[in-house]
């Protein structure tokens, strides 16, 4: 008889205390651990003295980030592991520590997931959270979001080709990461940021700080109920699409397919859930973080995108991995 592998407990386990390598992740950072041991502070001592904490909870959180992967030990002293050294030491124009912080805030609200999930409010339209927004509020967000969006824009520009393209609109475009990016990338190329109000005030300032303002522009629009540019010839909508129902997103889409020139594209990249359901958790995980923004966003999956585009009027519409296991990108031609 075939003998079946033995059950334990052990990934379950490492499930119900995966919130304890967060609050590691977290307190490191606040505690610029891995900037230290990038400036040779790299033992128990150098790194309690560096950050003026006792070196029993120095050892304490460095033999942790050591079983996280995130430091390696070797015989008393520290290293960073290669992306970490990458995107978590301060002073580097790869630091993306506003990025991993990200979520934080939502810290409380997550413990008390199963009571929102009870709760009998109906989600709304447009999350409180963007309805409440301010420039403020904004500016921080997009601190955090250009992290990491000016790398995806890069990718973005290594992925397509937009150079005989005359006019981008960049749908929930934030920062401006991908417009700014693709107007340096193709000279010939303007682009339209659309966001909501608050949203513009900080993009303008991204657009400024970039040198772009002359091809880039920033437009208030509220994507589910306000006309999109017109005169483009190419679209993008980037890392929003779990904020919105299977209605919303089929209506931008549909919005930006209408106003978009014949012969024109659209990019939509976004965290999408393969077409069994099975993950990556990266999209599922979205979804359900629109549980505490009270919204009616939901995961998607890669072949309802395809449909949205098909729906929508688009051809030749294809899925294209974008970043493995986080975003992938569905495009097609007007
Ligand atoms: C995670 S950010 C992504 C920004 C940018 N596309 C990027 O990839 O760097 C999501 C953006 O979608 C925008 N957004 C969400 N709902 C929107 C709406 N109804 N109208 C316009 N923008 C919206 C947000 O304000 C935010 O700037």
């Amino acid at each position: 008889m075939k003998s079946e592998a033995r059950l334990d407990t052990v990934r379950l386990q490492g499930l119900a205390r995966a919130f304890i390598g967060s609050a590691s992740l977290f307190a490191a950072i606040d505690l610029k651990l891995f900037t230290a041991v990038a400036a040779g502070h790299d033992t128990v001592e150098g790194f309690a003295g560096y950050a003026g904490i006792q070196p029993i909870h120095a050892q304490r959180l460095m033999t942790m980030c050591a079983a996280l992967g995130l430091l390696r030990h070797d015989n008393g002293r520290y290293a960073n592991a290669p992306d970490v050294g990458r995107f978590l030491v301060e002073g580097e124009g790869s630091y993306a520590g506003d990025w991993l912080l990200f979520n934080r805030p939502d810290w409380a609200d997550w413990g008390r997931l199963t009571g929102l999930m009870r709760s009998e409010e109906s989600p709304r339209l447009l999350s409180p959270m963007y309805e409440s927004m301010t420039v403020e509020r904004a500016r921080d967000y997009h601190r955090a979001t250009s992290s990491i969006g000016f790398g995806a824009a890069r990718r973005f520009v290594r992925s397509v080709d937009l150079s005989a393209r005359r006019r981008l609109m960049d749908i929930g475009g934030g920062s401006g990461a991908y417009s700014i990016v693709s107007a340096q990338t193709w000279p010939g190329l303007e682009a339209v940021v659309c966001d909501l109000p608050p949203v513009v005030v900080v993009t303008r300032e991204f657009i400024e700080q970039h040198g772009v303002g002359d091809r880039v522009r920033a437009q208030a629009c509220d994507f589910t109920r306000d006309p999109f540019p017109e005169g483009c010839d190419a679209a993008v909508m980037a890392s929003n699409l779990p904020q919105y129902g299977p209605d919303v997103i089929q209506a931008v889409i549909g919005k930006a397919h209408a106003a978009l020139l014949p012969g024109g594209e659209m990019h939509l990249v976004g965290e999408m859930l393969d077409d069994d359901g099975n993950g990556p958790v990266d999209a599922a995980l979205w979804g359900l973080n629109e549980v505490l923004l009270g919204s009616t966003g939901v995961a998607h999956t890669r072949a309802e995108c395809i449909g949205y585009f098909e729906a929508a009027g688009f051809r030749e519409v294809r899925v294209d991995e974008f970043i493995p296991g986080i975003l992938a990108r569905v495009s097609g031609r007007k």
